[in-house]
């Protein structure tokens, strides 16, 4: 652990920050690794190539998907106010659509005029070591002390208690991911927000995410979530073969942009416990613009899937297409990229600490767990 001493200058009652240095080398590859589609065996193995109109199919959906994400890249979404019941939204109609063009018209004008003006900047830093190392590591893992955990158990302990009760009522088997996560709002939740701002604030956490993110930044979402063991997402990557499951299952970059997020440990997680993973120095893999949207595209499209549909519309794109953000499944065991991934691949066990701030650019996964529950926080920095 090194300590770091803050520099108080900017940021009320910042507290000294122990950053665990991490025991594993940061990745020796500079791009998600690319893969061979045509010669997997559950791909370009296993179907026959794609007919001409199915190729013309795949090539509308990947098109009009392209699109949506083009807008959402363009209107920063992943910076807006969520479409939320919250906020009134009761799905997609002209008047809703009418009503949200004209709110991210409003803030991307408030936005530009700020920048102008010099209003709207990134904060003060509090912590400069801890903004050189997520630069540098793509994750920081911290300790919050043990009676802010307690804060922080008991005012999302509301939001578990709804999530066990929703939990208890879907069979296992019919549980989807998003069963397993419970969104705190602003309006219902609004302790959960407030202890988790006023803790960040103390280690200097969110001046370092606005920083990082190059404009200001706040907590925009607090989520509760909750994976056990028989939530085995990662396991049976190719259901209706006889594969092994790969090890590089679930890695995966986010599909969001411009935010960075954080996992809280509200209890111990060891290594079979799901702890979060990421690929140390992976967020500075060079992903270009087509190449990041592309990936984006073909997981909003449904062509990441691996049911053996999803994976034929997918081969039956142009071969430049044929990347994945959830890519890590696809990875075959013998490439040389999983050589260099399992080098810097880097389990943020409660060993490391039990607040782990992460760019979710880069390489990582996490809720694999195999023994037991993972109750787990996790927090949203963004533009609000
Ligand atoms: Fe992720």
């Amino acid at each position: 652990m090194t300590t770091i001493d803050s520099l108080t200058d900017a940021a009320p009652a910042a507290r000294a920050v122990d950053v665990s240095e991490l025991p594993i080398p940061p990745y020796r590859g500079n791009t998600v690794p690319s893969i061979d589609y045509e010669a997997h065996p559950a791909y370009g193995g296993m179907f026959a190539r794609a007919t001409f109109r199915e190729r013309l199919y795949a090539l509308n959906v990947f098109l009009r998907t392209f699109a949506f994400v083009t807008i959402r890249r363009i209107v920063d979404y992943d910076n807006m106010p969520l479409l939320t019941k919250e906020a009134g939204f009761s799905g997609l109609n002209a008047r809703t659509a009418l009503r949200y063009v004209s709110m991210y018209a409003r803030i991307r004008a408030s936005r530009a005029i700020g920048t102008l003006t010099g209003a709207r900047r990134p904060a003060a830093l509090a912590n400069p070591a801890l903004l050189n190392k997520i630069k540098s590591d793509g994750i920081v893992c911290l300790t919050l002390a043990p009676d802010e955990i307690d804060q922080i158990r008991s005012v999302t302990n509301p939001g578990f208690a709804k999530l066990d009760e929703r939990r208890a009522n879907i069979p296992v088997e019919k549980r989807k991911f998003d069963d397993n996560v419970y969104w705190c709002t602003r309006s219902a939740d609004p302790e959960a927000f407030a202890t988790v701002e006023n803790i960040f604030r103390r280690y200097g956490i969110m001046e370092a995410a606005s920083a990082y993110l190059g404009r200001p930044a706040g907590v925009k979402h607090v989520n509760a979530q909750i994976n056990d063991q028989d939530l085995a997402f990662w396991k049976r990557v190719f259901p209706d073969t006889q594969l092994q499951d790969p090890w590089g299952s679930y890695l995966h970059i986010d599909a969001t942009y411009g935010m960075l997020k954080c996992a809280i440990y509200i209890h111990d997680i060891g290594p079979d416990g799901g702890p979060f993973c990421y690929i140390r120095g992976s967020q500075n893999a060079k992903i270009g613009w087509f190449e990041g949207m592309v990936r984006r595209t073909n997981d909003f499209s449904g062509f990441s899937g691996r049911r053996p549909d999803a994976r034929k519309k997918f081969m039956a794109l142009p071969a430049f297409l044929r990347k994945k953000a959830d890519f890590g499944g696809d990875l075959p065991d013998n490439s040389s990229d999983v050589a260099r991934l399992r080098e810097g691949h880097f389990a943020a066990t409660s060993n490391y600490g039990n607040c782990v701030l992460f760019d979710g650019n880069g390489m990582h996964r996490g809720g694999m767990v195999n023994k037991g529950e993972r109750r787990c926080l996790f927090i949203l920095l963004a533009e609000i």
